[in-house]
């Protein structure tokens, strides 16, 4: 695992998140109340990239597209595309792959720069 940069601290605002490619990789980095997050950068439902419209509240993320939800700081899947809700609908469209958590990267501040750990 090394640390890499992945963007000045300063273009990082509160609240907002931007998409990167760090060391090949497609990762979303965003700042929320007092800390930095790095997770990858595209929805593990049906590929929705994160940076565009996705929320992160009670310490999860939230695709816009339809709601699969992980945890922000383990991944681990919360609630699996329950949009639309219209039940029949609803199953159909979160059986279009496969259930899976969001892989995370860790965070640190270096330098003025957001850094984040990849194999
Ligand atoms: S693409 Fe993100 S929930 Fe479907």
């Amino acid at each position: 695992m090394t640390w890499h940069v992945a963007i000045k601290q300063s273009k990082l605002k509160p609240g907002k998140k931007k998409m990167r490619t760090v060391a090949k990789k497609m990762v979303l980095i965003g700042q929320n109340d007092d800390y930095y997050f790095a997770t990858e950068a595209l929805c593990r439902h049906m590929r929705w990239p994160l940076a565009y419209g996705a929320k992160v509240k009670d310490d999860c993320i939230r695709c816009p597209l339809h709601q699969t939800t992980h945890k922000i700081d383990t991944g681990e899947l919360v609630e699996w595309s329950p949009f639309p809700l219209l039940p029949a609908y609803g199953k159909l469209v979160g059986k279009l792959s496969k259930q899976k958590d969001l892989k995370i990267y860790e965070t640190r501040v270096k330098d003025g720069n957001i850094e984040i750990k990849i194999d």
